[in-house]
């Protein structure tokens, strides 16, 4: 069935532009502003010395040209490192494609490690609206410490106490649901997103964690399962979608209805929406 949308799908660059460029840099996030994204995933962990960063893996060994945890760095240490010298372009050569993104190692910042602040200044600064959704990685390992330092930066930045939930350019994810409960403790008008990798006997009823208001499932519960979406809308939840590369799946995703497509190619999926 198809349905009829109040709002356009928006458009959220996970990890940034990240075919295009390398993930979670400065790079990706600013090449998906230009290409007109309405939205950035990023994940966030902390470091040694209490910094929020943005990377996915725990290692930092698969994006960057160094070695170790992440939480076991300090920030120092992780800006010494090069996070744009391992970008993987086997998707690219898949399609017979040439990105344009070009490694330039005297470029340090475009592609050095990536904190929160840093991110949260260039959207700032990005003289049109960009809205934000942070993923805390981890979360249980440090016992509040990833939420609590989240909502310090989103408060410097006056992004912590939204008037509603609705009008937050700021959201948080997590496929922890002490995570979000914690989120929402501190600060119950900013949105969260419960991340879904399987549709759990709870879940299939439509009830989400308590107090979250958006569900976030994967392309592949999507894609077997759509009326599982359809229950979602209907019990009033917004449903933003991870990760949707392929035209066939964006496709499936405006037949559904579903609120965001969260893509690593965002202007793919932009043409592919008409826009
Ligand atoms: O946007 C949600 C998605 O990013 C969750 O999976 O592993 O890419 O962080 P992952
Ligand atoms: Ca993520």
């Amino acid at each position: 069935m198809t349905h009829a949308r109040q709002q356009p799908i928006q458009v959220v660059a996970h990890r940034g532009a990240s075919e295009e460029a390398p993930e979670h840099t400065l790079a990706a996030y600013r090449k998906a502003i230009e290409e007109g994204a309405d939205a950035l995933e990023c994940d966030v962990r902390l470091t040694a010395d209490g910094h929020l960063v943005c990377v996915h893996d725990w290692r930092v060994n698969r994006t960057s040209n160094g070695r170790g945890a992440v939480s076991a760095l300090e920030l120092s240490d992780l800006a010494a490192l090069d996070f744009g010298s391992r970008r993987s372009r086997e998707s690219w050569r898949r399609r017979g494609e040439e990105p344009d993104w070009v490694h330039r190692p005297e470029d340090r910042e475009e592609t050095s490690v990536l904190t929160l602040e840093r991110l949260l200044e260039l959207v700032a600064d990005a003289g049109r609206r960009v809205e934000l959704a942070i993923e805390t990685k981890h979360p249980t390992r440090w016992a509040g410490q990833v939420e609590e330092r989240l909502l310090e930066l989103l408060r410097r930045f006056g992004l912590d106490a939204p008037a509603s939930p609705e009008e937050s350019p700021v959201r948080v994810m997590s496929f922890s649901a002490r995570s979000l409960h914690r989120v929402r403790a501190a600060a119950p008008t900013l949105p969260t997103v419960y991340l879904m990798q399987f549709v759990t006997p709870r879940l299939r009823e439509g009830r989400l964690p308590p107090g979250v208001g958006i569900a976030g499932p994967s392309i592949r519960i999507v894609r077997n399962n759509p009326a599982y979406v359809e229950r979602l809308r209907q019990t009033g939840h917004p449903v933003h979608v991870w990760t949707v590369n392929e035209p066939v799946d964006v496709d499936r995703c405006v037949e559904l209805g579903v609120d965001a497509i969260i893509t690593n190619r965002p202007r793919a999926v932009l043409e592919r929406l008409g826009r």
